[in-house]
């Protein structure tokens, strides 16, 4: 893969739409609009791989009403945008459970994998019903024991490579179960943006602060080795 691997919890949709008097369910819809700007800006800027924390699998626990319009977006979304990426060259995926989506959000993220499986000017995954922890114990289930880490991050998924820059909006300052093992080290970035007030110029300067950023990955700064 070219580029980095940036994920972003796209947080602040409720609290957006409640600063506005409106149902949190159009803060959700003002989130889709953003996440249509973001991908089409983000392999401009080097970002290679793209992952979304869309849904997690603690989010089922929300009201029955938000819970269905958020599925019913998802599979908008899917069915929206499948065809822009082929036109963009881009690969769709989507990482978490699927059993426990409804069917016709099932059949769509089947269609824009399918349709989009050849894209390599960047992957765009979007996590649904995903949680970081499920996902490390049904990988280690699959391992035998004496597992490498090479072979954990292979049971891990679709070969994704670590995240080198995790965005989140909203003001909070957690990973809240997403990509734990991906984003060992990963650049960790909080804007108090909310996601519906985020853009492609805003993760065009998120993507600055981590060039500015030296990773050391355990090291020592380069001045000081020797
Ligand atoms: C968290 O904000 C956001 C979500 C649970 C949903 C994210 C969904 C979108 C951005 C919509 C579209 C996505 C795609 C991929 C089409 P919150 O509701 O927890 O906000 P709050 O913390 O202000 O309540």
């Amino acid at each position: 893969m070219k580029g980095i691997h940036v994920a972003i919890i796209m947080d602040g949709n409720g609290r957006w739409a409640n600063a506005r008097g409106l149902p949190r369910v159009a803060g959700h819809r003002e989130g889709a609009r953003v996440v249509r700007k973001v991908v089409e800006g983000a392999p401009g800027l080097g970002v290679g791989m793209l992952t979304l924390y869309a849904f997690s699998s603690d989010n089922w626990g929300r009201p029955q009403r938000e819970v269905g319009g958020l599925m019913r977006l998802f599979r908008i979304y899917l069915a929206a945008e499948t065809q822009r990426c082929v036109e963009n060259d881009i690969r769709m995926s989507v990482i978490g459970r699927r059993d426990r989506l409804p069917e016709p959000l099932r059949r769509a993220v089947d269609g824009a994998e399918a349709a989009t499986a050849d894209g390599s000017r960047m992957h765009l995954r979007i996590a649904l019903d995903y949680s970081a922890r499920d996902a490390l114990v049904s990988a280690a289930a699959r391992l035998s024991a004496g597992a490498t880490r090479d072979d954990f991050a292979r049971a891990l998924g679709d070969g994704a490579p670590d995240v080198d820059l995790l965005v989140r909006t909203g003001g909070e300052q957690r990973l809240s179960d997403f990509l734990l093992w991906e984003c060992a080290y990963a650049e960790l970035l909080f804007t108090p943006r909310m996601w519906p007030d985020f853009d492609a110029g805003a993760l065009a300067d998120a993507v600055s602060e981590y060039h500015r950023r030296e990773r050391r990955f355990g090291g020592v700064p380069v001045a000081a080795a020797g």
